[in-house]
């Protein structure tokens, strides 16, 4: 088995690097602060062929593989995980499922711009009473003639307050299930279209996440993305390589606590000696490390899968359950090593713990990433 990075990988890597130490880390204490939409740094991400790693440069990527997107996924979120998901959804899930699914006349109207970062995307699955039941679609999408008119409501749409594009599912066919479930791309300036004030949320307050109404929206057929009746293996398929892009930040934010608890017990004194000295923090800190890497290899095995064409989606639900339990655990005692210092916001270590909890539960709580992973287990003794 190689584990080594090619040069291009190591060159997007250490490119990811630098721009989050110099240019994300120094502001994220302040997006999170002011709940502030970082829209300097997704201009920088566009620029640096951040919003459409893996898509084919044809296409308008930048024609790298899921690896590499995966290695600056957890380098942007080391350094703020607001930043990291803005760029996750517009990657992930939006982009990748346009490249697969889209026609050539949708790839140059919405996919190009999208992989070049000059608009920014949303994904609209989730609904008021379809979370975890993707399937209890209630929005609607209905035939009249040459057009479909979609009305309902969205629920949690990251990026859906600064996003021009929307890759959104509505019900056509209530008797068919999700079988009756239709993937559209919705121009988010379209007449009908609308957001809530944006939610306000315990971490990566810098991410913009709000509820989109939908009041006789008319669509065009050529709005339509994969078939008709499809919408439903356009989701769960796009979220197989979204729960990845998920994972690496969960790496990344478990990354931020542990270096800089690591930093701080390096510093910090107590009973005459560096608290990394003390035995209790030592052990802490080795296994804070030790679970890291054991996160980021699931992720990079996923991303590898995706990149070989072989099936991931058991995978990608093994590293983003384990990757999102390991950064919730780092974070958690990231603050036990910074003490009462990890209590108050001056210093980042309470970010940290806040901007894990989301990871155990956007795309799949880690309970649908175990029925996922279980689901797989099944098939393959079937
Ligand atoms: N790829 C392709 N097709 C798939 C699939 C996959 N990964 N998983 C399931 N399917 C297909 C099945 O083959 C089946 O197809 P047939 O019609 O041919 O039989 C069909 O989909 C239905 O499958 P299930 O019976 O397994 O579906 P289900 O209704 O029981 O739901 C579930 C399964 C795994 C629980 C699914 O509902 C799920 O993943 N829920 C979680 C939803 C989620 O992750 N939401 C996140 C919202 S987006 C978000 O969070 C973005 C953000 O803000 C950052």
């Amino acid at each position: 088995m190689n584990f080594d990075l090619t040069e291009e990988q190591r060159l997007l890597q250490k490119t990811a690097r630098d721009f989050a130490e110099k240019e994300v880390l120094p502001r994220a204490h302040e997006i999170d602060r002011d709940h502030r939409h970082p829209a300097e740094l997704v201009s920088r991400m566009a620029e640096l062929g951040l919003l459409g790693v893996a898509v084919p440069e044809e296409e308008g990527g930048a024609g790298m593989d899921h690896v590499s997107y995966i290695l600056a996924m957890e380098e942007v979120s080391r350094a703020c995980a607001s930043t990291g998901v803005i760029m996750s959804v517009n990657n992930s899930l939006v982009c990748d499922p346009i490249s697969r699914f889209g026609t050539e006349a949708q790839k140059r109207q919405f996919l190009a711009p999208l992989a070049a970062g000059q608009k920014l995307g949303c994904f609209a699955l989730s609904e008021p009473g379809a979370g975890s039941d993707a399937a209890a679609q209630t929005t609607t999408a209905t035939r009249r003639g040459e057009e479909w008119v979609l009305s309902g409501t969205k629920n949690w749409i990251t990026n859906g307050p600064v996003a021009d594009v929307s890759v959104l599912f509505a019900m056509n066919d209530r008797d068919k299930g999700h079988r009756g479930i239709t993937a559209f791309i919705v121009p988010m300036d379209t007449p009908g279209v609308s957001c809530s004030a944006p939610d306000d949320k315990l971490g990566i307050r810098g991410s913009k996440s709000c509820q989109i109404f939908l009041d006789d929206v008319r669509l065009g057929a050529d709005a339509v993305l994969g078939e008709v009746g499809g919408g439903f293996k356009v989701a769960m398929s796009t979220l197989d390589g979204g729960r990845i892009g998920i994972a690496a930040q969960a790496v990344g934010i478990a990354r931020a606590a542990l270096e800089d608890a690591l930093h701080y017990a390096a510093e910090r004194t107590t009973f005459g000696k560096r608290i990394a000295e003390h035995q209790a923090i030592q052990q802490k800190l080795a296994d804070m490390a030790t679970e890291i890497d054991a996160a980021r290899l699931l992720t990079l095995r996923a991303a590898h899968q995706k990149d070989r064409g072989e099936r991931y989606g058991k995978a990608a639900a093994m590293a983003k359950l384990y990757a999102a339990d390991v950064a919730n655990r780092a974070a958690r005692e990231g603050i036990q090593i910074f003490g009462g210092n990890g209590y108050v916001t001056e210093f980042p270590a309470e970010r940290h713990f806040r901007d894990a909890k989301i990871t155990e539960i956007y795309e799949g709580t880690s309970e649908i990433q175990r029925l996922v992973i279980t689901n797989h287990l099944l098939a393959e003794i079937a």
